[in-house]
C-alpha cells in the first residue's frame, strides 16, 4: 500500500514556508510539495474567499474553473459549512464541480484565521476514496502553517 510521508512534508514546509514571504508565495510552494509528496493525486491547490466568490489561487495540476460560489461544489460547500470535506467518489456528490475528468475522490480543508475563513485547500485523486481522517488531520496541521 502507498503511503504519503507527512512527516517529511510537514518538516519541508515548516522550513520553505515563512511568514517574511507573504501567503500567496508560501500557497505556491506548498501546492508544489503536495503534489510532488502526496501519492495518488491530480490537483492540489488553493481557492480563495473573495466576498461569496471562491477564486483560483496557486496550484499544481490541469487547468481548473477560476471562481466557485460559495455554497456550490465541494469547496463551495465546504467554505460555507468552514469544515473539512472528504468525498470518497465525486460523481456521487450533488453539485460536484468537474475540473480534471480524471477526478475521482477529493478532499477540500478550510483555512481558518480568528475564526474567519479565507479560503480552502483542494486536492483531488483518481482514485476512488483516496482520502482518510488522518490526511484532514495531516493536511490540517500543515496548512496552520500559511
Ligand atoms: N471539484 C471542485 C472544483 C475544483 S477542482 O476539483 C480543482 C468542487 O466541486 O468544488
Amino acid at each position: 500500500m502507498k503511503t504519503t510521508d507527512y512527516a517529511l512534508i510537514f518538516n519541508q514546509a515548516k522550513a520553505l514556508l515563512l511568514p517574511q514571504y507573504g501567503r500567496m508565495s508560501n500557497m505556491a510552494n506548498l501546492s508544489a510539495l503536495l503534489y510532488q509528496y502526496m501519492h495518488d493525486i491530480n490537483w492540489a491547490g488553493f481557492y480563495l474567499l473573495d466576498g461569496n466568490i471562491l477564486r483560483l489561487g496557486p496550484f499544481q495540476g490541469k487547468p481548473a474553473c477560476t471562481q466557485i460560489a460559495l455554497g456550490k461544489g465541494v469547496c463551495g460547500t465546504a467554505a460555507q459549512q468552514k469544515k473539512t470535506l472528504i468525498v470518497p467518489d465525486v460523481h456521487q456528490f450533488p453539485g460536484h464541480i468537474a475540473c480534471d475528468s480524471a477526478s475521482n475522490s477529493e478532499i477540500v480543508i478550510p483555512l481558518i484565521q480568528n475564526g474567519q475563513i479565507w479560503g480552502v485547500l483542494d486536492i483531488d485523486s483518481p482514485i476512488k476514496n483516496r482520502f482518510s481522517d488522518e490526511d484532514s488531520a495531516e493536511l490540517q496541521k500543515i496548512t496552520a502553517l500559511l
